[in-house]
């Protein structure tokens, strides 16, 4: 049976669930591979990269902080989301050929799907708060599917302008809110978000919380927080009292791990309840 080896490389990197996530598909599917860790610190990391790709010894690898830019010079190719998101999250390599690709946007799409299967996404309107690497694939992501306007807001206003640039085409509409009118531009303005994600790092376990009332968002919306530890944050608990619908955020990086498991393995993996336990668990 051929061996396959893949890992991610970040810095850290000690703590990526990605390993346990790899590691109990190779099992529950009976390959013969790993997935491990490879920590580069950031001043070696064109040398050290650039000796695993030449190696020829890894199928690929996931890419994770901070270096999901600094590994697109090193893609032979970069696929259209990678190129559009413009990071890439996911490496392939196939007789010394280095493909970048990025899964990111297809993990929210599809852990809010599995979440939400009722939410009617075309010709919706949604709110992104935050306008770092993490928002611009959730904008890829709603834009792919229809969304027709995407309002952003972020504490430093230039960043989310420059998204609103960069995501606006002829289906889709990107605005710019003040930070300090997220909570009440819709209600404001009588603009029907129908859903509002959190992309920033705020609410996350060590980080400051984030402020946000839910109380004006319209009562049938949805809130949708990617921060995963914890996995039911503020904002998730205030939208439930509110009756508001949730998604919470682990189902992402579950799922943007599928696709790169198939691109090295063959086989695009399912979700099982002992999966989704045993990463829940090690998330807290
Ligand atoms: P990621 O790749 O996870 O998106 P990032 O690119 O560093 O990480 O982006 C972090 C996001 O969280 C940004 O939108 C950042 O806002 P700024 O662009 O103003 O820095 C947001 N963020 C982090 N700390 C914040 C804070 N204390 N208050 C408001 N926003 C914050």
């Amino acid at each position: 049976m051929q061996q396959i080896k893949a890992g991610v490389v970040g810095y850290p990197v000690i703590q990526s669930l990605s390993p346990l996530i790899h590691g109990h598909w190779i099992a529950q599917y009976g390959l013969s591979g790993s997935y491990e860790h490879i920590e580069i610190i950031p001043d070696q990391f064109d040398r050290v990269i650039g000796h695993i790709i030449d190696e020829n010894e890894y199928d690929g690898f996931n890419i994770t902080a901070p270096y999901k830019q600094s590994i697109m010079t090193f893609c032979d190719v970069l696929e259209d989301t990678a190129k559009d998101i413009g990071a890439v999250n996911t490496v392939i390599i196939n007789n010394g050929h280095v493909t970048g690709r990025n899964t990111d946007a297809f993990g929210f799409i599809a852990n809010l799907k599995m979440q939400q299967p009722a939410l009617e996404l075309k010709g919706s309107k949604a709110l992104i708060l935050g306008a770092g690497g993490a928002a611009r694939a959730v904008i890829y992501g709603l834009r792919d599917e229809g969304v027709s306007d995407i309002y952003i807001t972020n504490r430093t206003s230039s960043k989310a302008a420059e998204l609103a640039t960069d995501f606006q085409n002829d289906s889709c509409n990107c605005h710019v809110v003040p930070w300090e009118e997220r909570a009440s531009f819709s209600a404001t303005h009588g603009i029907d978000i129908a859903l509002t994600v959190n992309t920033t790092s705020l609410g996350m376990l060590g980080k400051s919380p984030l402020e946000f009332d839910v109380g004006k968002l319209p009562d049938d919306s949805y809130v949708y927080d990617i921060v995963y530890a914890p996995l039911h944050t503020q904002i998730l608990n205030d939208a439930v009292a509110r009756d508001l619908k949730i998604v919470t955020g682990l189902g992402m990086l579950l799922h943007q791990a599928r696709p790169a498991f198939e691109a090295w393995f063959g086989i695009m993996p399912d979700l099982d309840d002992a999966l989704i336990n045993k990463i829940t668990k090690a998330a807290q």
